[in-house]
């Protein structure tokens, strides 16, 4: 299901910098537009499944301006909807994606705290506390972001590592299961 953003009609698609996709990166494009362009909830479609098929996840800004000039639209146009949906993602996924639960049980049960611990074991300090904020390691190896609710309130605090869910969580045990994770053991 496609969740929106709030605040996000402003923003303004900067000027690509030189950067050209691939000619099958391109192909890739034309054939997904081509197949979903006169259907119903076409640049959803397109966007989404331009965004599964790139490696990390997300929708590079090439390819929203490549998206936009097969459709014949903006790139803003096309830009200000993918920044709408907070299913799109604009930069690239880590390997592992950490979602810590921020609703009001989690919060209560100190999700703050674990929130923290996953952001300064990734070198991050300089976060704000946005709900709709994402983090990526500079090594690529994960993406911490934050739900309003699991729907598992009563084992707050919650979170999940690559949509499994672990329970009960505690600053200890969510450093230990980024060590594992980090050292390429199992969960
Ligand atoms: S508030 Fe965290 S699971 Fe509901």
């Amino acid at each position: 299901m496609l969740q929106t953003k709030t605040g996000t009609s402003n923003i303004k698609l900067e000027p690509l910098a030189g950067k050209a996709l691939t000619a099958s990166e391109a192909e890739a494009i034309r054939d997904i537009v081509h197949r979903h362009r006169d259907k119903p909830g076409a640049l959803l479609a397109i966007l989404e499944e331009v965004q599964q098929k790139t490696e990390g996840i997300y929708l590079a800004k090439e390819a929203i301006w490549s998206i936009a000039s097969e459709l014949g639209e903006s790139p803003s146009r096309v830009y200000s909807v993918a920044t709408f949906y907070s299913n799109f993602n604009l930069k690239a996924l880590g390997k592992h994606i950490i979602t810590v639960c921020r609703g009001t049980a989690c919060h209560t049960r100190g999700s703050q705290a674990l929130l923290q611990e996953a952001l300064s074991i990734m070198g991050i300090t300089d976060y704000a506390d946005d709900e709709e904020s994402v983090f990526t390691s500079n090594n690529g190896l994960f993406t911490v972001r934050s739900i309003a609710c699991f729907g598992q309130c009563a084992l707050a605090p919650v979170l999940s590592i690559d949509g499994k869910i672990f329970s009960r969580m505690t600053s200890q045990s969510l450093s230990s299961l980024i060590q594992s994770i980090s050292k390429g053991k199992k969960k």
